[in-house]
């Protein structure tokens, strides 16, 4: 652990310390994104590089490095904790959205699960974006180029995972050395209760169930995050400064060029502005938007409302918010599985788990809560049944509609304890997307999100098919044997309508948001330009026009390096 301290505090700039005055590129946003464009920018020695975190630097965190404490994670002061607006397709319900803060973004307290998904999505970006870079196979390059895969010895089942579909990038890449005692049977009971394969679903494979690779380190089952597989390489790069506690509140403009950002020293409360040549917002989803309309950028009538002078007029920017939204069940389940319950719950097992992790680097804090999932998808008679448009049944054939997946913690922990596993289905790209906008011209303000779960008669057709799709596989003879009793809703919930009013009051965000900055709409294909304005670019989640097929985060690296790569190129000094 020391190790971590004294060699990042070596290369990251603490909050006090003075940027350097007008570099090049000021990044805002210490996530994947932003680390790959740091890392990559800065490569070129006489380029200087300034990247603004708004959250700690979470170095010798423990819950962030060890990978069976994700759960602990939200909400803390590594999240911003987001809500939605009172959900009328959830009778008003409002649930979270979990963002990660600090060194890393989401990559330091995310569940760790890999994937990429159906290759047709890039293909699509490509035709959206104008750049054929995004076509998957090319973009395959990218993927190769972020991660890298270590196989362990200690792994005893066979993994099916594709070695070569990875490549040689920073970010290391592992299968789960323990299986906490279910998920190789529920990998057996969705082949054969869903009929589809156990593949790689990061090698080109869009359908199928996958127990996947995660970014968890072979030598000691710590967690690889962005700042850490991406900071080691700028170790003693004297033009590039990493600076932490300093969130960005505006971004200034002289006429239609950025020229700035003003940012305020969360350890001093000093309030400094900083001009770049050149600005790259990688806030995130929620957070690029929203620095951008506290600076004047996006749909007039409500800057104009909220009294923010109007810079450029982009009506699209906050629209088109896309995530996953998942509904939950629970299953209590028999002791031979290894529940979150069972180890953080009870003292003797987690001086149990505790011993086992510290020894010998193995048991349930090894691994995150539940590493396999698959993607599968509807029949057609499902949407046709539901007077649901075609938009489903037309989605090209290698993408999924429903995402499964379970967890080895209680989505709601009942009283008195019960060894609960929360079995869950996400809709894989919602035919209905929510958007986002300022609540105030005050920065401090969380801004106003409208998630719009399940907003289409195919979305609810699709999130209900999908809930009977878990019993199935609970009901397997391969899974069965496990399963004490379904908790929530509980066997007596059979009609559909009984089964919607438990999909409402088990529903969750995935925290996988994207889409509010879209390439193609808000930002320029290639360029990563904002539209209509010089000197500001956008990279990261928000760029994604359309969802990817599943958990999001692998993407996001490899969509960065690809952004760099251009980017450095484009602005390459002659
Ligand atoms: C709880 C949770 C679980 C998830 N599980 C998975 C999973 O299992 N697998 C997977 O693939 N993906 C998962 N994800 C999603 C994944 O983590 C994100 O898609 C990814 O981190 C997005 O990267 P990004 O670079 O776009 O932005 P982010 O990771 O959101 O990073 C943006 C950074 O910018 C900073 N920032 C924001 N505003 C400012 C400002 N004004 N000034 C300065 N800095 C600012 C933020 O603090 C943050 O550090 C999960 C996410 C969460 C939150
Ligand atoms: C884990 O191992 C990596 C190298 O593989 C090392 O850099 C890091 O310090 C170790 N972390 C802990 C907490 O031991
Ligand atoms: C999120 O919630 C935690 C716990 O309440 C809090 O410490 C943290 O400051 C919150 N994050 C933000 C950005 O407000
Ligand atoms: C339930 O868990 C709590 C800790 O979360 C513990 O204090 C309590 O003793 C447990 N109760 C039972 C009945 O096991
Ligand atoms: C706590 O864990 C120990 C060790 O796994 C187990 O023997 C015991 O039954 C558990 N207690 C409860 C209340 O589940
Ligand atoms: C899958 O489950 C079935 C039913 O219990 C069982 O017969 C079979 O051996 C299992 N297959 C594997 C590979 O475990
Ligand atoms: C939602 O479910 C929880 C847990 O089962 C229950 O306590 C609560 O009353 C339910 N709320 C509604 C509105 O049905």
């Amino acid at each position: 652990m020391k190790a971590i301290i004294s060699a990042l505090i070596g290369l990251s700039t603490i909050a006090r310390a003075v940027p350097q005055s007008c570099p090049d590129y000021a990044i805002v946003g210490g996530g994947p994104s932003g680390f790959v464009l740091a890392e990559h920018l800065s490569r070129d020695p006489t380029v200087s590089v300034v990247l603004l975190e708004a959250g700690p630097d979470n170095i010798g965190v423990e819950d962030i490095d060890i990978p069976g404490h994700v759960p602990f994670l939200y909400p803390t002061l590594h999240s911003w904790n987001f809500t939605s607006q009172p959900d009328p397709n959830l009778d008003g319900a409002t649930p979270g959205l979990a963002i990660g803060r600090g060194f890393g973004g989401g990559s330091a307290i995310n569940y760790m699960l890999g994937c990429r998904g159906a290759p047709s999505v890039f293909d699509e970006w490509a035709k959206i974006s104008g750049d054929d870079g995004l076509k998957w196979k090319n973009f395959e390059q990218d993927f190769k180029a972020t991660t890298h895969y270590t196989k362990q010895s200690d792994v005893t089942y066979d993994t099916h995972l594709t070695e070569s579909a990875y490549g040689d990038g920073p970010v290391e890449l592992t299968a789960p050395t323990d299986l906490l005692g279910a998920q190789l049977q529920f990998v057996n009971a969705s082949q054969r209760a869903l009929n589809i394969p156990w593949v790689d679903l990061s090698d080109g494979h869009g359908i199928g169930v996958t127990i996947p690779a995660s970014p968890i380190r072979a030598s000691n089952r710590t967690r690889d995050f962005a700042s850490q597989a991406y900071g080691w390489p700028m170790g003693g790069r004297p033009n590039v400064q990493l600076m932490h506690d300093t969130e960005v509140i505006k971004v200034g403009f002289k006429g239609r060029r950025a020229t700035d950002v003003t940012y305020i020293n969360h350890v001093t409360g000093a309030i400094v502005k900083l001009r770049a040549k050149e600005i790259i917002l990688s806030a995130g989803t929620i957070n690029s938007p929203k620095l951008l309309m506290l600076s004047g950028v996006g749909p007039a009538k409500q800057l104009k409302k909220l009294g923010i002078p109007l810079i450029k007029d982009i009506p699209e920017l906050g629209q088109n918010l896309l995530d996953h939204h998942v509904a939950y069940t629970e299953f209590e389940v028999v002791p031979s599985v290894e529940t979150l319950w069972q180890w953080a719950a009870n003292a003797t097992g987690a001086a149990i788990a505790n011993r086992e992790y510290a020894e010998k680097r193995r048991g349930p804090l090894s691994v995150d809560t539940g590493q396999a999932f698959s993607i599968i998808r509807a029949p057609d008679s499902v949407f046709k049944k539901a007077n649901a448009s075609p938009y489903y049944p037309n989605l090209p054939a290698d993408r999924g509609h429903i995402l499964m997946q379970f967890s080895s913690g209680a989505y709601r922990q009942p009283s008195p304890n019960i060894s609960l596993i929360s079995p869950f289905v996400a809709v894989v790209q919602p035919e209905e997307s929510g958007y986002m906008q300022l609540a105030s011209k005050d920065y401090r303000d969380s801004p106003i999100i409208h998630s719009n779960y399940y907003g289409s008669a195919g979305d609810k057709a699709a999130v209900l098919w999908g809930v009977k799709q878990i019993r199935k596989v609970m009901a397997d003879a391969a899974f069965s044997p496990l399963v004490v009793r379904e908790f929530y809703p509980g066997a007596e919930v059979q009609s559909d309508e009984d089964l919607w009013h438990s999909i409402r009051n088990g529903s969750a965000s995935f925290n996988h948001p994207m889409g509010t900055a879209a390439l193609g709409t808000v930002i320029e294909g290639k360029t990563y330009r904002v539209k209509g304005l010089d000197g500001i670019r956008v990279v990261d989640a928000s760029n994604f026009p359309v969802m990817v097929t599943c958990q999001p985060m692998m993407t996001v690296y490899a969509h960065a390096h690809h952004a760099a790569q251009l980017i450095s190129k484009q602005d390459r000094k002659s």
